[in-house]
């Protein structure tokens, strides 16, 4: 099975047939049964969350000297960290992503979707470029209170990183992506040592975390953060155009954060993640060695007849939906999940709302992220369709009265 392209199909037949099972080319220990996996996540004292982010591909001796140059490290912080100070480091994140402060983002959330649909031409479209690429980052620096990033860099820092750390690669193709890297990590290191106020640097600062450390926890918070909202956008964009009439009923109460967690639960964009066994151990019967590597598929765990019911069927109404495992469980349970669903939930209303017509422009599968740890669509081709003036006019008409000076009533 290829570990970077592999689908339901294969993840079936893990479940079935080998529930446990060594990958013989990446020495692998392949974890797809939903009950399985989450015993793993619940164990940290088994399991440790060490290798979350060992590049899959070892890097060159030539490259890591180019990242060593420029102070690249990352040291045990959130996701790769076991130790006591993970929970600490977690809490002063914690405090940027309460429920208060990710509900009181709701409305730029709406703005930023309807900036990007106001400039939305057709007939064809791809919903990536257009709408689902820069809005996270935005949404993200905003909630931590970063206000000087160049977003455009930001993105082609994080895709050069998440290629670098969890894609099948040649070493020419690892030295073109150490560069940008390496440049991500810099920057963060400068801007958290100037760093003063309390946006998340200077916070770090000021807790006194060294550079080292929130530099680190800042490369993968700052990527973690929003390319995987930006992978959730597109695949429900999929999900929702593929099945039936779901498209013109999303502004039934809870339909669209039903399908943003069907979409986790069938396709999630984090579709697998590592831990790496602390001491000699067994799991459904299988022997595991101390040392070995485990990928726990997430992807398959949320297809287990054992848990959902006919699995394969994309049913927003499904009672269990959020069982799902999409962002981990256990102590590192991931941090952004109520952001990452509140953005689904508002890009997917709001863009129904506005072109109650769109559709998918072709029925083929697009074009798929296909890293290690990441999958996704990386286009939505659609046809916009009609527009709902009512939707345009009254946003139309907002903005005239805003720019205007026009008071209420
Ligand atoms: C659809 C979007 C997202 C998915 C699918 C996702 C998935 C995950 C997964 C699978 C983990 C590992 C959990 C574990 O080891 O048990 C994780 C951890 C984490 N995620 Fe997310 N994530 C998403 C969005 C976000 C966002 C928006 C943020 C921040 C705003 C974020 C911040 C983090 C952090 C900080 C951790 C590490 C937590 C820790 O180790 O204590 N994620 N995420």
């Amino acid at each position: 099975m290829d570990l970077f392209q592999h689908g339901h199909a294969d993840l079936r037949a893990l479940r079935e047939n080998a529930p446990v099972h060594r990958d013989e080319r990446t020495g692998l220990w392949l974890v797809s049964r939903y009950a399985n996996v989450r015993a793993v996540l619940a164990d940290p004292k088994t399991f440790h969350p060490d290798n979350a982010l060992t590049a899959i591909t070892p890097i060159p001796r030539p490259v890591l000297r180019t990242l060593a140059r420029s102070g690249f490290s990352l040291p045990p912080t959130l996701a790769n960290n076991g130790t006591p100070t993970h929970a600490p480091l977690r809490r002063l994140v914690a405090r940027y992503l309460t429920p208060v402060r990710v509900a009181a983002m709701s409305d730029r959330i709406v703005e930023l979707t309807r900036e990007r649909l106001d400039r939305l031409t057709g007939p064809r479209v791809d919903l990536h470029p257009a709408l689902a690429r820069d809005l996270p980052a935005i949404v993200l620096l905003e909630i931590m209170g970063i206000d000087d990033v160049d977003v455009d860099a930001l993105k082609a820092w994080s895709t050069a990183s998440l290629e670098l750390f969890w894609g099948d690669l040649t070493p020419d193709r690892q030295r073109a992506l150490a560069g940008p890297a390496a440049e991500f990590h810099r920057w963060l290191s400068q801007r958290i040592r100037s760093a003063r106020g309390d946006d998340l640097f200077g916070a770090l600062n000021a807790a006194g975390v060294s550079v080292r450390d929130a530099a680190g926890l800042c490369y993968f918070l700052l990527i973690a953060g929003q390319e995987t909202t930006t992978q959730l956008l597109c695949a429900v964009f999929h999900g929702v155009l593929r099945h039936g009439d779901l498209w013109s009923r999303l502004d039934e109460p809870g339909m669209a954060a039903h399908c943003v967690e069907e979409t986790l639960r069938r396709e999630p964009p984090v579709n697998t993640w590592r831990r790496v066994a602390a001491r000699d151990t067994e799991l459904a019967g299988v022997r595991i060695p101390q040392g070995a590597h485990l990928l726990l598929m997430l992807a398959g765990s949320g297809s287990d007849p054992e848990v959902f019911d006919e699995p394969e069927r994309f049913c927003p109404a499904r009672p269990n939906a959020r069982k799902h495992l999409a962002f981990g469980f256990g102590p590192h349970f991931c941090l952004g999940a109520g952001l990452a669903r509140l953005e689904g939930e508002v890009v997917l209303r709001e863009t129904a709302r506005r072109f109650p017509g769109l559709r998918l422009a072709s029925t083929a599968s697009p074009p798929m992220l296909g890293l290690l740890s990441f999958r996704a669509p990386l286009s939505v081709d659609v046809v916009l369709g009609d527009e709902d003036q009512l939707a345009r006019g009254g946003t139309r008409f907002q903005q005239v009265v805003g720019a205007g000076g026009v008071g209420q009533g």
